[in-house]
């Protein structure tokens, strides 16, 4: 196997491929400490952290994550409510950051002296509808050929293995949010649960990373950029956007990271081209509003990495063939679960009065009705992984 990408994606691929006696090497072009020093989201769904577990990646994730039952809405004057995840689904979520998750994979295949080549440039997927795939590269100055029997783009969305899809094949789906969200990391005890706040002055975030560490969010213009906001500013406008008891309770401190990131969702059908698999961010973005990111990036990991052991252990190229409709499947779940909780909890530039009423319904709705509780519960949770046919 060639896997292009070494994000979470591409290097859960190579792990629990290699549990399988499967070979892989990884083509990552960044520097490792490149990629280890980006943040992303960290909420865990059940399942994923259960394909961590089941693929001895669950020690520290364990020891140093922290399980939720559910997540907390608050919502400008009003009485908050909570999405209690545990009671409806039986479950809880672990808010693990994907940092950390990125840092035990690496530790995970330098154990098994994993062939992890970063720097990795110019990096092509060749012939991919043919039975002979290959991927040429340069590294260290010399160029290369890799000969596999597939090829996975793991490259997320900036990638080349989309590309590789004729356009006359791939169909994409795309919708781009008029707002960004501005995060900051800090090293101060954050609340107790997870918090979205809907709120005249924008959309807020609570959340964390360790008893020591907190991540908090805020939607801002997109054309905004973070020199405009000294963590003084920041910290008064989150404050802002939270009810008075909240507000009391954050503790502030300096930031150690900020940035900002637009919003946006994609998806690229089908997942696969011949010989070419796609899996997490290379073949769909979703905004974080719900934190599905890194969770797609390991369903279709896991649906990829069960497909590729039925064709190496029975000869089965059934589930290499579903691979796509199924990954599909949960991706659009999660794609439609993030779109509606961001339509939920924004405040869009040019909101008609119509729109902001039936916003503020919705939002009562969710926060009155069991049913409306429980769906959203599910969803949060993520929905569970399909069985092989
Ligand atoms: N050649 C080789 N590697 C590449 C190329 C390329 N042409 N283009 C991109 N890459 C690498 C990137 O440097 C990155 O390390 O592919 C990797 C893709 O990783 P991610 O973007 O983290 O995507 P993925 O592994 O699918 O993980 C999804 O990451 O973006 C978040 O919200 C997302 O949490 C989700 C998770
Ligand atoms: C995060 O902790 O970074 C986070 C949590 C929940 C989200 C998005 C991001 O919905």
């Amino acid at each position: 196997m060639a896997i292009i990408g070494g994000g979470p994606a591409g290097m859960l691929l190579s792990e629990i491929l290699h549990r399988a006696g499967i070979e892989s090497v990884v083509l990552e072009q960044r520097s490792r400490a490149y990629v280890l020093s980006r943040i992303r989201a960290g909420v865990l769904e059940p399942g994923t952290v259960e394909v961590l577990r089941q693929n001895g990646l669950g020690e520290r994730m364990d020891r140093e994550g922290h399980a939720h039952d559910g997540m907390r809405i608050v919502w400008a004057g009003r009485a908050s409510f909570f999405i209690d995840v545990k009671k409806h689904v039986g479950k809880r979520f672990m808010a693990y950051g994907q940092t950390n998750i990125q840092e035990d994979l690496f530790a995970a295949a330098d154990r098994r002296k994993a062939v992890v080549l970063d720097e990795a440039e110019d990096v092509r997927p060749v012939d991919v509808a043919s039975d002979k795939p290959h991927v040429t590269f340069r590294h260290r100055g010399a160029s290369m050929r890799l000969d596999c029997d597939f090829i996975a783009g793991c490259d997320g969305f900036h990638g080349v293995s989309r590309r590789a899809i004729p356009p006359a094949v791939l169909r994409e789906y795309e919708k781009v949010y008029p707002f960004g969200w501005l995060g900051i990391l800090s090293e101060t005890p954050p609340l107790p649960e997870i918090v979205y706040a809907n709120h005249p002055r924008g959309f807020a975030l609570a959340s964390m990373r360790s008893p020591t560490l907190s991540r908090y969010y805020i939607q801002v213009p997109l054309e905004d950029n973070t020199g405009n906001w000294p963590d003084e500013r920041f910290w008064t406008e989150l404050k802002a956007r939270y009810p008075r008891e909240l507000a009391d309770a954050i503790v502030t401190g300096p930031s150690i990271e900020k940035s900002i990131a637009p919003l946006r969702s994609y998806v690229a059908e089908p997942m696969r081209h011949g010989r070419l698999f796609l899996a997490g961010d290379a073949a769909h973005i979703v905004p974080p509003t719900g934190a599905k990111g890194l969770n797609l990036a390991v369903s279709d990991v896991f649906y990829l990495s069960r497909a590729l052991e039925a064709f190496y252990g029975r000869g089965s190229s059934a589930l290499l063939d579903g691979y796509s409709d199924m990954a599909l499947r949960r991706v659009w779940n999660s794609v439609r679960i993030s779109w509606w909780l961001t339509n939920l909890l924004h405040r869009f530039p040019g909101m008609s009065e119509f729109d902001q009423r039936a916003q503020e319904f919705e939002l009562q709705y969710v926060s009155s009705s069991h049913h409306a509780e429980a769906a959203l519960a599910e969803q949060y949770a993520g929905m569970p992984f399909e069985e092989a046919a």
